[in-house]
């Protein structure tokens, strides 16, 4: 048993996330935690909304909220959702948090003690009519290079080129529109990652050998492009502010750290605000936070995470860490992934295309989603949601193979045996071939699950799955029965066995199908977390007298006219182009 340390990427606060944010960050960590956790490791899940930042201000302006209370209910809004899709979180902390305020201060602190932060003067765009310093992607204007009329300060995106707010033709506020700008000198401090590198690029070198791929080549790239320093505070009301103790002159002025400065370290310390939250709590064994991150050598930690955000996490992050001089736990795995695409365009939800969260668990259960996310996971490349090969892979592999298999053998052996698990005769040579293959798969399950390779878990679970309805058809109880009652007792009880085990290795992927399935029976021992191959051979955890009952069907299919009609409220092939 080892202490496993999971975190997904904290999701904005500025709205209600689409399933392609959640497919490349918590949907996967809960899969993994909750695997982890059948295998009875001690695990800890944390994750939390990432409240700071320009756009949390403006999505506060949009609404017409303060910043706080924006927050606040946005916090509220998602925690809710992500209970919907059964994301089994230790805890879902807050990056405005007390705690967050605390670490990320004391990081700071001790980051200019060793001489990693010193205070820069520079030159930036400050709006008249918005009383405020503009971030570059905050100023719009006609690019120089391709005259589009609304090109940011950071690039065009019409033809790309990457731009400075001064090259901006006739610049204005994204804000308010008024074109009343002007330059001005301000101080903000400055991580000095240049003097960093080497050991950041060292560390690398000695862990992200064992990332994928797509983790550590990120990571290299960026080290070659060289490490810059970095301005880390900002010019706005909401954030975590500078310590006046260390930086009178710019806390008075109101600074407070960049977003990404201080939303890593909320993994931190949504940890310490899990363990302050005991005593609400009321459990009786003592949350211990500390121990998780610092000088937590038995700690495995690994990081779930979409592409854009490994530069942060790989190189800025530990490069962090590594200033204060402190024993910070450091990421021992990054999972990345690649996009989800909607028909192959962009989810956006700026454009609002594509599926949000909200709208997914109206529409279906979250097993549905969650199957089907993390079998077509973007792990080595970009994938694409499209209505036709979610229906299909829901109607084949849920309602056809797992669901129809559970509901066709308990409903038949009610009726002809009653409602227990019948006897029958011993196990024989089909059994025994049953059991040996679903050893096999099981194993190579286990594998995919132990190395995150989920695409290849969900094929390894969707052919335990086919194995039991292989099984079932060449034993033919419905008619074996007529001339071999025991034969046909035994083949049910098997398959029995097959319910009871897939209801126990599917828990990651589909948990609430998986409960259903299980307390169909009556178990006096129902504490068995995990079936290992080995076990599973002899398929026999649940033994002839069992009483079960017949749940309810497990997946609906999706009709042809369910089809239309999700294709014509969310858009289907023909938004291809608009991505
Ligand atoms: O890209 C994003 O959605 C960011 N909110 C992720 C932050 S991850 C972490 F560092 F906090
Ligand atoms: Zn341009």
């Amino acid at each position: 048993m080892a202490r496993h340390l999971i975190t997904s990427a904290l999701p904005y606060i500025n709205g209600i996330k689409h399933l392609g944010n959640m497919v490349g960050s918590m949907l996967p960590a809960d899969v993994y935690t909750r695997y982890l956790r059948q295998r009875g490791h001690d695990v800890l899940y944390i994750c939390a909304t990432d409240e700071h930042g320009t756009p949390a201000e403006l999505a506060a302006k949009d609404a017409g909220l303060p910043v706080a209370e924006f927050c606040a209910q946005q916090h509220h809004a998602q925690k809710e959702i992500y209970d919907g899709f059964s994301l089994a979180f230790d805890y879902f902390g807050r990056s405005s948090s007390e705690q967050n305020r605390e670490i990320t201060q004391h990081i700071a602190r001790k980051l200019k003690e060793n001489g990693f932060i010193e205070e820069r003067s520079i030159r930036q765009v400050f709006s008249i009519t918005d009383d405020r310093f503009l971030p570059d992607r905050y100023i719009v204007g006609t690019c120089p290079h391709c005259g589009y009329d609304k090109a940011r300060g950071d690039q065009c995106e019409n033809c790309t080129r990457v731009l400075d707010p001064t090259d901006l033709i006739e610049p204005r506020s994204a804000i308010s529109g008024s074109g009343e700008l002007e330059i001005r000198e301000t101080t903000h401090l400055f991580l000095l990652q240049s003097k960093l590198a080497g050991e950041v690029e060292a560390w690398i070198d000695e862990n992200g050998e064992e990332w994928p791929t797509l983790a550590s080549s990120i990571a290299r790239k960026w080290l070659t492009e060289g490490l810059h320093d970095r301005a880390i505070t900002r010019d706005l009301d909401w954030g975590v502010p500078v310590p006046a103790d260390t930086w009178p002159e710019l806390a008075a002025e109101g600074k407070v750290f960049y977003v990404w400065f201080d939303a890593p370290i909320e993994y931190i310390a949504a940890t310490k605000e899990w363990a302050d939250a005991e005593r609400e709590a009321g459990d009786s064994a003592p949350r211990d936070w500390k121990s998780w991150w610092y000088e937590a050598d038995d700690v495995r930690y690994t990081q779930f995470m979409a592409k854009d955000n490994v530069p942060f996490h790989t190189v800025m992050f530990p490069a962090t860490m590594l200033g204060t001089r402190e024993p910070w736990k450091k990421v021992d795995y990054v999972k990345a992934f690649n996009w989800l695409n909607y028909y192959g365009g962009k989810f956006s939800t700026s454009q609002k295309r594509g599926i949000f969260t909200d709208a997914a668990l109206e529409l279906l259960p979250a097993d549905y989603w969650r199957y089907f996310l993390i079998a077509n996971a973007p792990e080595s490349d970009d994938t694409s949601f499209t209505w036709e090969l979610f229906s299909s892979s829901v109607n084949k592999d849920l309602a056809d193979t797992l669901g129809n298999f559970v509901n066709r053998v308990l409903s038949f052996s009610r009726k002809r045996f009653g409602d227990e698990v019948p006897a029958g005769r011993e196990a024989g040579e089909a059994e025994q071939k049953l059991g040996e293959q679903i050893a096999e798969l099981l194993a190579e399950y286990e594998g995919h699950m132990e190395t995150l390779q989920f695409r290849k878990a969900a094929h390894a679970l969707r052919a335990l799955w086919s194995a039991g309805n292989s099984y079932l058809e060449e034993k033919a109880p419905w008619l074996e029965i007529k001339t071999d009652q025991d034969g046909a007792a035994l083949t049910l009880r098997t398959a029995m066995n097959l319910i009871h085990l897939y209801s126990v290795i599917s828990e990651p992927f589909i948990p609430a199908s998986a409960r259903l399935m299980r307390s169909a029976f009556t178990l006096t021992d129902d504490t068995t977390p995990w079936i290992t191959a080995e076990q599973a051979k002899s398929l026999s955890a649940v033994p002839a007298g069992t009483p079960f009952t017949v749940p309810p069907v497990l997946f609906a299919k999706i009709t042809a006219e369910d089809l239309d009609a999700y294709r014509e409220r969310f858009g289907g092939a023909e938004t291809a182009d608009a991505g």
